[in-house]
């Protein structure tokens, strides 16, 4: 099965798991809207392909764990759309779930997206219950506080913040989570495959960065221009475009060169080769070059 589907039925149970009698019908319905159809489901892809890489000894907490990763994401994504932190009116091109269902609903969805991931990987854990709550640990330290998302969210509120901490925690944390939980999922220890994730993190806030500075809301699906209007710190706001790539492409490169050795280390190798190419801009013509 290619990864891509095995993701999707993945989440699509974990989903239906959320949605069953007696949930209210809107706070149903916008848990699918939030998760579905997705972006580019690079964590989840990043998991499994670590899992796979590893021998993907249990396929099926392995793949909840891909689930509930994605589901945090997407969480995290709908929090960050709101009005009291970024403001925005669309992602993944279509109406952000607060403007599609109002806030409330919207608080609810992200903090319900957020429980249901736990429960997706505690539910799949019983072959290997011991692997199920090092990747409950895994997930709840790169989530919350003082290392995950919610910290890298927290700085925004600070009057002076650290572009590395910023970036580090509140992206470069599920891309770490991703490939620690793809390595314990499938039996073996989360540190060594640390460097890995964090160096795809911080490589993918920086496109993040580059692409908000120069692509457009119709090829993003989201809104362009956002880290200057609200004043975030930014890889291209404290390098320039050209530092920035520059960055972006050295932290490929150490991804590439971070990969411990294991069975499937070459078709790991090539996995994150394709995410340099889809991650690296075009170099963009510097007037007087
Ligand atoms: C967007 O993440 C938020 C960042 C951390 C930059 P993605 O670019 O992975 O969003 P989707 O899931 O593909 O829409
Ligand atoms: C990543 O930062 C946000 C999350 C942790 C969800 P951004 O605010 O730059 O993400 P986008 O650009 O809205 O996707
Ligand atoms: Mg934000
Ligand atoms: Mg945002
Ligand atoms: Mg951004």
């Amino acid at each position: 099965m290619p990864l891509s589907a095995r993701i999707d039925a993945a989440l699509q149970s974990a989903i239906r798991v959320g949605q069953a009698d007696p949930a209210p019908a809107k706070l149903a319905e916008a848990l699918a809207y939030a998760v579905t159809p997705g972006g580019a489901r690079i964590r989840p892809t990043i998991l499994l392909s670590v899992a796979l890489a590893c021998g993907d000894s249990d396929p099926g907490l392995a793949s909840a764990a891909a689930a509930a990763l994605e589901l945090i994401h997407c969480a995290s994504l709908v929090h960050d759309d709101l009005p009291a932190f970024d403001d925005a009116p669309i992602r993944r091109g279509k109406p952000t779930v607060h403007r599609a269902y109002g806030e409330p609903l919207a608080v609810l969805t992200g903090d319900s997206l957020i429980i249901l991931a736990f429960d997706t990987v505690a539910t799949a854990g019983a072959e290997n219950p011991a692997r199920a709550l090092e990747l409950t640990r895994i997930l709840a330290r790169r989530t919350g506080m003082p290392f995950g998302i919610c910290a890298g969210q927290g700085w925004e509120s600070e009057p002076r913040i650290d572009l590395a901490a910023y970036h580090q925690a509140k992206t470069g944390a599920l891309f770490m989570a991703a490939t620690e939980m793809g390595a314990v999922a499938a039996g073996e220890p989360a540190e060594p495959w640390v460097e890995l994730g964090a160096r795809i993190g911080e490589a993918f806030q920086v496109a993040d960065d580059l692409r908000d500075a120069l692509e457009s809301e119709a090829t993003l699906g989201k809104p362009v221009g956002q880290d200057v209007r609200l004043g975030r710190p930014s890889a291209v706001t404290e390098f320039g475009v050209e530092g920035a790539i520059d960055r972006l492409k050295n932290n490929l490169a150490g991804a590439i060169a971070s990969i411990p050795s294991c069975p499937g280390e070459a078709a790991l190798a090539e996995m994150v080769r394709k995410t340099a190419e889809r991650l690296t801009p075009v170099r963009p013509t510097i007037p007087g070059e």
